[in-house]
């Protein structure tokens, strides 16, 4: 099965490092062939240099955020038709670094989701429980909580959906391949019984080249969502051609 593999480079890179990565992956991509669907989410600012430089690759673009609204006076923000209109396949919401420094709430992923989708880009909604829910045994709960914000997109095949536990990003620790495999069959249920959706799942959290393949070999997983280890693009590539 094809898997999705969506880097995220959070708020890193300058320009010049952008288009190193652009040539790199280009040439990787030429070497070895992968039936993998990848994505790439720079900062805002470089998607339209990552849109040029890879315009006769495969490789799609995200962007990692969306406004709630369509336009209008919203100094700073950028909107989901832009995010359209410059070539953008994809989008991220509700990243737990936007719960917790900013404060997001579902209602207002639920706006982002709909623009995301109204634009016609394909939202990546990203849920994850912290390391004391996780040792409170509350995963579940907290995932069903956060799941609420796609009530209003029953059967909506455009989704995606990122499990990433808050204890795992950017810490180095993954979960282990049987909670992987069990929340994300968990969240797949969910979703399926009280939204109709079947979405694919991934999983990000410390992601890297070494353990790729036993997570993307997990029939759970639908593709992995990778933050640090995307910023080079040999570790991207590992990968990218796992499974
Ligand atoms: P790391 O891969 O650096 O743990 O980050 C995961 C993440 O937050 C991707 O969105």
């Amino acid at each position: 099965m094809t898997k999705l593999i969506v880097a995220n480079w959070k708020m890193n890179g300058t320009l010049k490092n952008t288009h190193k990565f652009c040539q790199q992956i280009t040439a990787l991509a030429q070497e070895t062939e992968t039936k993998n669907t990848l994505v790439i989410c720079p900062p805002a600012p470089y998607l339209d240099a990552l849109r040029n430089d890879l315009k006769k690759s495969d490789i799609k673009i995200g962007a990692q955020d969306c406004s709630a609204a369509l336009e209008g006076a919203y100094t700073g923000e950028v909107s989901a038709q832009m995010l359209d209109d410059i070539g953008c396949d994809y989008v991220l919401i509700g990243h737990s670094e936007r719960r917790q420094q900013h404060k997001e709430s579902n209602a207002l992923f639920s706006k982002k989701i709909h623009q995301a989708l109204d634009a016609g880009l394909q939202p990546i909604f990203c849920i994850g429980e912290s390391d004391a829910d996780y040792e409170a045994n509350r995963t579940q709960d907290v995932l069903k909580e956060q799941l609420k914000a796609l009530e209003n997109f029953k059967k909506n095949k455009n989704i995606v959906v990122a499990y990433e536990p808050v204890w795992a990003i950017g810490t180095g620790k993954v979960a282990s391949p049987e909670d992987i495999q069990n929340t994300c069959a968990f969240v797949e249920k969910t979703l399926s019984s009280e939204y109709a959706l079947s979405p694919f799942i991934l999983y990000g959290g410390s992601v890297k080249g070494e353990n790729a393949s036993s997570i993307l070999s997990l029939p759970a997983v639908g593709g992995v969502l990778v933050g640090g280890a995307s910023l080079k693009a040999s570790e991207f590539w590992k990968i990218a051609i796992a499974v």
